[in-house]
């Protein structure tokens, strides 16, 4: 780097800095008066605990299973379903649903049978063997165990769960960690099974190895052995520690014990979890091209720079997004009017260019009477408190701030109402940040004080319960709005923070990580391991948040993101202004073709989203996903599942050239050369700095868009038979749609692929080719006529160069 270049990003860190400094008086008065609070209000339990639940007194056949009545506890077992289970123990305060949509099941016959030292509840497909003692064991219906469970524990108002684990058995999920994929597999400075805690959580400017909690926890999770897999969701919002060794260990603060059991393979699991806390609604097309950020962006000129410039140089670009820059003093619902004097023709012209307005909001309101919103809020009695009744006052960006109680419905109603006009000037989408909640502090939690007393839908509560449920409740806030001012179009939201059910309402981003290749490395665990607990939407700041990457880590972090369902550079403001043409050439062509290939891709990302609306398929998955029977993929973290035709394997190394890749059974084609190889094989895969390794399942079609034009890239199966499915719509709205299914089947010398269709809405490209990988093409006829074939591409034309309607019902291929 150039020394005067160096000068300038030393000066940037200088004042990025002050800018955090400007509030150490805050952190350091906050800390104090919030460990004074927590000391005159913590009020001990009286409640005595047991270590086990003594014997079974009773028992009582219910609708969908069963109740046990245990000396000092109270067991009930319902089925959901055939396969899903919901076991409750109490004492403890009963959770609000606020994870839960889906309340009405269909009807499970069940059986309950006394056997030697306690009770059998079975469906047909699980049986729940209760024993005298309180512990429970899962089998499925060939009598397999599925999980063992030891009798749990009360402490205090909280309790201790346990589960027996085998020696192979592997730990994935509990929402966002950046840690490795398998769980079991971290260790802590002591050489110990890590613990993972349940407390959203503001890395504070960076995070980086050993980092945890982190912004977003979701007490689910899926274990996997050699013959079998299952997950577990715990309906429990307390603050709570996760312990992966020689047994599973939840232990809660609070809360009565309430979880849901199910087996089968990933797939399965999504499927349930994601019937039982809901799917993510699909979104508006443009969300899933490249997205450009900067903590740092103050006026519509240089967004408008910023926009323009993309266009120069021939990068796509769908949204930029808006840090606490452009507002008032850092206030939510603000944009500086004297900075944005045109705001609503300016989102019009971006929107021209195709660019989206994202605007960022956080939840903490300055506490001032010449704030619209302190007062409001104030009206309605709807910031959290103290038990005293005083508010709870911290300091987060716009200086000391209240908190609205988003777990009162009338405090959503009100915040909901608070979109509308900057819904009405164009601005398309919300990103909600510092909503774990987060305070500033200078020692302790980096949030509200554990006493603070919460609406809990009337019932009441205090925050150790509502802390983890705080963003989702915002994102639910939002959401209703949008979809309430803007019913013609898909609500975008972001959210930093959630739980169990965010996937409703928001996506997410891995928020400020480091800029190092571990950080790159490790975010492939943290985007796998959001989309197993249900979160279909995440990626992180391309490059990283906090530090300059080198342009080889920017490029590298750029080409593996261009495969995340979310993509967008961000970057913090005391770092070099972070875009694709940063680093100059050969990056900036490099980059280009990512995001081309991005674009291009848009059919197959969108056809994942849809599939995550009908089955919570996370879009992103691990290499696992279709071959738990292969132990060697269990903890290949190192590279993922783009649906199940891409295979995406990252450099995660500085100047490397090559890398291994395990792959799974099947035929994989290298993307870049048609290479074919065999899977469940370990290979060196080459990858010059403009490319990294992207293999196709055989037997994908792979759907891409070319200016309005679609080209089904087909790579033929070594044999037998194979289906693709195309979904499309209007990209917005609520219209219409079309699925379109391929089958391809292949024989000896033959490729057959027929197409049919469903869905009102026309075909909306203006022609199909097919372009053929790995297979040279002899002669080819559509719909029985026969067609020129040029070279590995089959475009529709008969052999005197008529085209024959852009759509068929047959092709047959001679290879
Ligand atoms: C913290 C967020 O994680 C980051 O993305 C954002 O730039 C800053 N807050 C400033 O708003």
């Amino acid at each position: 780097m150039n020394s005067l270049k160096e000068i300038h990003l030393k000066i940037k860190f200088f004042w990025g800095s002050l800018f955090y400094f400007k509030y150490t008086p805050h952190a350091l008065l906050y800390s104090r008066k919030r460990d004074n609070i927590e000391r005159k209000f913590f009020k001990r339990s009286t409640e005595k605990g047991f270590n086990q639940p003594g014997k079974i007194i009773r028992t009582e056949l219910t609708e969908r299973g069963a109740n046990f009545y245990f000396e000092l506890a109270e067991l009930q077992i319902c089925f959901l379903t055939e396969d899903f289970v919901r076991v409750d123990w109490k004492p403890g305060i009963p959770p609000i649903s606020y994870a839960i949509v889906q309340q009405d099941w269909q009807e499970v016959k069940t059986q309950l049978e006394e056997i030697e030292n306690g009770f059998s509840i079975s469906s047909a497909k699980l049986k729940v063997f209760v024993q005298e003692d309180g512990s429970l064991k899962f089998c499925d219906s060939s009598g397999q165990t599925l999980r063992e469970e030891l009798p749990p524990s009360r402490k205090s108002e909280g309790w201790l769960h346990q589960a027996k684990l085998r020696q192979e058995e592997q730990i994935y999920g509990l929402g966002e960690r950046f840690s490795s994929l398998n769980l079991r597999a971290a260790k802590d400075e002591k050489q110990q099974p890590k613990t993972y805690r349940m407390w959203n959580y503001d890395a504070a400017g960076m995070y980086g190895p050993g980092s945890d909690p982190m912004y977003l926890c979701i007490p689910v999770y899926l274990s996997l052995y050699s013959s079998g897999s299952y997950l577990i969701f715990y309906e429990n919002s307390f603050d709570a520690n996760f312990t992966f060794g020689e047994t599973a260990v939840a232990d809660f603060e609070g809360g009565s014990l309430r979880y849901y059991f199910t087996y089968g393979v990933p797939a399965q699991l999504l499927e349930r979890y994601t019937e039982l806390t809901g799917r993510a609604a699909l979104p508006p097309l443009w969300a899933l091209g490249y997205h450009q950020s900067k903590w740092g962006y103050r006026t519509e000129e240089k967004i408008r720079e910023e926009a323009q410039a993309f266009q120069d140089r021939n990068l796509p670009l769908s949204a930029i997004h808006l840090d606490i820059d452009c507002q008032v003093g850092n206030r939510a619902f603000t944009i500086d009017p004297d900075r944005f004097p045109k705001l609503g023709s300016f989102t019009q012209e971006l929107k021209e260019l195709g660019v989206q307005f994202i605007a960022i909001l956080n939840p903490g309101i300055k506490y001032s009477r010449h704030s619209n919103l302190f007062l409001e809020g104030q009206i309605l009695d709807g910031f959290c408190k103290l038990p005293n009744g005083k508010l709870v006052v911290a300091p987060v960006w716009p200086g000391w701030c209240v908190f609205p109680d988003f777990t009162n419905p009338k405090v959503r109603g009100w915040w909901s109402r608070q979109y509308q006009y900057l819904l009405d000037v164009g601005v398309a989408g919300f990103w909600h940040d510092m909503n774990e909640p987060a305070a500033f502090i200078a020692w302790g939690d980096r949030s509200l004080p554990k006493v603070t007393q919460h609406y809990m839908e009337g019932r009441g509560g205090d925050h150790r319960e509502a802390h983890n449920v705080y963003g989702l409740l915002q994102a639910k806030a939002a959401y209703d709005s949008l979809c309430q001012y803007h019913p013609q179009q898909r609500p975008f939201l972001v959210s930093r923070a959630g739980w169990a059910g965010l996937q409703r309402y928001a996506w997410t981003w891995t928020g400020d990580v480091e800029c190092t290749w571990v950080a790159l490395r490790t975010t492939i665990a943290t985007v796998v391991g959001l989309g197993l607990s249900g979160i279909p939407y995440s990626g992180p700041d391309i490059g990283g948040f906090q530090g300059n990457p080198s342009a080889e880590l920017y490029l590298r972090w750029f080409q593996m993101a261009t495969f995340f369902t979310f993509y967008r550079t961000h970057s913090s403001n005391n770092v070099e202004h972070r875009t694709p043409w940063t680093y100059g050439e050969p990056y900036l062509s490099i980059i280009r073709q990512f995001l081309e290939l991005r674009y291009r891709l848009l059919p197959y990302f969108y056809t994942l989203s849809w599939e995550a609306t009908q089955k919570g398929y996370p879009p992103v998955r691990p290499v696992f996903w279709s071959a738990t029977d292969e132990p060697a993929l269990w903890s290949v973290e190192d590279a993922f599942f783009l649906g199940d035709a891409l295979l995406v394997c990252p450099i995660v190394e500085e100047r490397a050239r090559s890398r291994q890749v395990i792959l799974p059974k099947g035929h994989w084609y290298n993307f870049w050369n048609d290479a074919v190889l065999k899977g469940s094989q370990q290979v060196t895969i080459e990858a010059p700095l403009e490319q990294i390794p992207l293999l196709v399942l055989a037997g994908s079609i792979l759907p891409m868009e070319e200016k309005k034009q679609l080209i089904l890239h087909i790579y033929p199966p070594v044999e037998g038979n194979s289906e693709t499915l195309l979904y499309s719509d209007a990209g917005d709205g609520y219209g219409e749609s079309r699925l379109d299914k391929f089958c391809m089947t292949r024989s000896e010398n033959n490729l057959e692929i027929t197409w049919t269709e469903e869905g009102k809405y026309p075909f909306a490209f203006i022609s199909v080719s097919l372009h053929l990988h790995g297979i040279k093409p002899q002669q080819a006829w559509v719909d029985d006529k026969e067609v020129t074939c040029t070279g590995q591409i089959l475009e529709f034309e008969d052999s005197e160069g008529l085209a024959i309607g852009n759509r068929f019902h047959k092709v047959r291929i001679q290879v």
